[in-house]
């Protein structure tokens, strides 16, 4: 089968021949790729930035935001069958150790995180667990949810935590209107009654913001300092970690979820005001079944690039050029 390898950090994916993986354990899935979303992340896995923290071995193939078809099932699994079109909760999971059993998948104790510390879904066939299938509607195909798996699922497992912070009459901070941003602005439109304030210097995102509903969208965040009831970073790098610190006001919330910089702040002036920092982590698997609903529901709609597998690379310059809105999708 075809499949996205890394061979050497700093140096682009090829598209290479590889064999198949196959269903060994009770409760392997096999899935064939319908659709592969292209995350900033993946550009920060060629950077190197993973290499560390994940420790996997090179060559291997990326892609963490899958949806497709199951094609083969191990002998425990019940939960679907060939055929079943699913989109995949990014980790596999074991469902024994006390995170899974609180339902705190992405912090189980023996996971695997396919795209990122094991082969991905960037390929013609995928190996996850039956954990980690979400059977589709009826009628909703592959290319049209996978963003959902990854973008989608980090997006709404943050606007989920900040619930609670943005009631009637607070703000709202979107840094970053991309692939996660352009779902986190639906999910708060969705979820709360705070006041949403979109950052981009990207103009084709700002007019996608603009489109979603976003109450006010800007080219920089300079006049927002101490503004923010919380503030979602999905960039997390090139200054905007500092920014988006600055716009929190007393007792505010900075949630991290882009990442790459570093945030550097006095204790004191944590404690005199009270700010909180927040880590993001993409999201559980209730947060995806959740998301579905609001996904079918009409209330998040993916703003979506098809490309076939084999232009990953013409992706990925779109992507780090600002040429591609929302989310580039790879179809297999
Ligand atoms: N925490 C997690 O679990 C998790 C999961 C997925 C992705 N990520 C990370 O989230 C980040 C966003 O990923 P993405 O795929 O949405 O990227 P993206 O490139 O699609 O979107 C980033 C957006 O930020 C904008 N931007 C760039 N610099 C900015 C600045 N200084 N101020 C405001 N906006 C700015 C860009 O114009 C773009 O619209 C990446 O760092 C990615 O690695 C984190
Ligand atoms: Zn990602
Ligand atoms: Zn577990």
């Amino acid at each position: 089968m075809r499949a996205v390898r890394v061979h050497a950090y700093g140096k682009r994916p090829s598209v290479d021949e590889v064999p198949e993986p196959a269903v060994t354990g009770p409760w392997d899935v096999l899935v064939q790729v319908g659709a592969a979303g292209l995350c900033r992340t993946d550009l920060h896995v060629v950077e190197g930035q993973w290499a560390e923290k994940s420790g996997v071995a090179l060559p291997y193939t990326i892609g963490h935001e899958n949806a497709g078809w199951v094609r083969e099932v191990g002998s425990a699994v019940t939960n679907v069958a060939p055929g079943d079109a699913v989109i995949l909760h990014p980790l596999v999971t074991c469902g024994l150790c006390r995170p899974c059993r609180s339902g705190d998948d992405v912090h189980c104790e023996n996971s695997r995180f396919p795209g990122i510390d094991t082969d991905g879904g960037m390929a013609d066939l995928l190996l996850t667990n039956a954990r980690a299938c979400v059977k589709l509607a009826d009628g909703l195909e592959p290319a049209a949810v996978a963003a959902l798996a990854d973008a989608g699922l980090t997006a709404y497992h943050a606007v989920r935590k900040a619930v609670p912070l943005l009631y009637p009459g607070t703000t709202c901070v979107v840094i970053g209107a991309g692939g996660l941003g352009h779902i986190g602005v639906q999910c708060l439109l969705a979820m709360t009654a705070a006041r949403v304030v979109v950052v981009d210097p990207n103009e084709g995102a700002r007019a996608l913001a603009r489109d979603l509903g976003a109450h006010e969208v800007l080219e920089n965040g300079d006049d927002l300092v101490d503004s923010a009831h919380v503030v979602l970073d999905f960039v997390g790098e090139q200054g905007a970690e500092r920014a988006g610190l600055a716009m929190t006001r007393r007792a505010g919330s900075y949630f991290v979820i882009g990442y790459g910089g570093s945030v550097d702040i006095a204790t004191i002036d944590l404690i005199s005001t009270e700010r909180n920092i927040i880590g993001n982590l993409v999201g559980s698997y209730n947060d995806l079944d959740e998301l579905m609903v609001l996904a079918a529901r009409g209330s998040v709609r993916l703003h979506t690039r098809t490309y076939p597998l084999a232009a990953v690379n013409e992706a990925m310059d779109d992507l780090e050029a600002g040429r591609l809105q929302g989310r580039g999708i790879l179809v297999p």
